[in-house]
């Protein structure tokens, strides 16, 4: 079909046939919004770097929680800010932790919003790192046990699914079994499958107090230069008993996002990571970009690429947008 027998503009002309032919659309369904808990009462600390997002404490986790509940976002994802850091991470599968003691409250007081928890150990360990540190090196094998130890603990709080962001190899079969021996066959695990080492995640470490100490995160986060890895972390994680499988960042991936979901079976989720969220602020603040349509864009990018599910600090912002 060719000009001018074809004419693509005839069905742009106006909303309604707009609305008719479009291919993607964007849900509140489509959305998790990631909540940081840090202790004590009725804090809401803002967080300089993402305008809009605060470390919470649990009361003021509970209103926002209700908040997204009654927008019909189904779910969160919650980061711990714990008030003590040590070598192995305690804090990160404390019985009494930060995370353990806002799960049960939410699972209390909002029954009806699912809660995912991020299973790493950054924020709890004091090298900042996300797994155990031996002789300057990130040991994977000690760390599986200490993930597990983890993700059981948030199962045991009341955690409907858990997320582990660590990155170490084997970490998805060693929670599953955990989890399968200790009666919670039912929760699901949606790994950080495809997760890079990214400068777009600056903004998060400042969130979430969980910055090395000493190096980076390139012996275990993706190099970004990387597409067919992807594929074989992807394929892992779902030999391993992985329920979903994510890509993160979003937007700098849109490729492999689109790549996992032609190759893979099971839904795949986007985390759209501090940075994004970071960038569309900045250039609203200045004056320079409409936040709410760069938002949205950016948002619709995502699910067109492929993605079922977006982990996004846009979510209340974009399910008020969606209406
Ligand atoms: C923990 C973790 C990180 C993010 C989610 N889980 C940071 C990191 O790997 O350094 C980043 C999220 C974001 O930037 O929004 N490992």
């Amino acid at each position: 079909m060719l000009f001018p027998d074809y004419r693509p503009r005839r069905l742009r002309q106006n909303e309604q046939f707009r609305r008719m032919i479009r291919e993607t659309k964007l849900s509140v369904d489509d959305l998790v919004l990631p909540l940081f808990s840090i202790g004590g009462k009725n804090v809401k600390n803002p967080i300089p770097s993402m305008p809009g997002q605060y470390q919470l404490s649990i009361d003021n986790i509970v209103k926002t929680a209700k908040r997204a509940r009654d927008l019909g976002i189904p779910g969160i994802i919650l980061f711990g800010i714990p008030d003590k850091k040590d070598p192995m991470g305690a804090q990160a599968h404390a019985k009494n932790g930060i995370v353990q003691k806002t799960i049960k409250t939410l699972k209390d007081k909002v029954p009806d919003l699912a809660v995912i928890t991020d299973v790493c150990l950054c924020q709890y360990t004091d090298h900042g790192h996300c797994g155990i540190v031996r002789d300057g090196v990130i040991d994977n094998d000690t760390s599986l046990e200490i993930l597990a130890k983890t993700a059981l603990s948030h199962a045991q709080a009341g955690a409907d699914m858990v997320a582990p962001s660590d990155m170490m190899d084997g970490r998805v079969a060693e929670i599953r079994v955990t989890l399968d021996e200790s009666g919670f066959s039912a929760v699901p695990i949606m790994s950080y499958a495809a997760k890079y080492c990214s400068a777009f995640y600056g903004p998060f470490r400042e969130a979430a107090e969980s910055s090395p100490k000493f190096g980076d995160r390139r012996t275990y986060q993706m190099d970004p230069a990387n597409s067919q890895e992807a594929i074989r972390e992807a394929t892992m994680d779902v030999e391993e008993g992985a329920d979903i499988i994510m890509v993160k960042p979003a937007l700098p991936y849109l490729d492999i996002i689109a790549r996992i979901r032609e190759e893979i079976d099971l839904p795949i989720a986007a985390y759209n990571v501090s940075g994004e969220y970071s960038m569309v602020k900045a250039g609203e603040k200045m004056g320079w970009l409409d936040g709410k349509r760069t938002m949205m864009e950016m948002l619709i990018s995502i699910k067109r690429a492929g993605a079922d599910m977006i982990l996004t600090y846009f979510a209340i912002e974009a399910a008020e947008e969606l209406g």
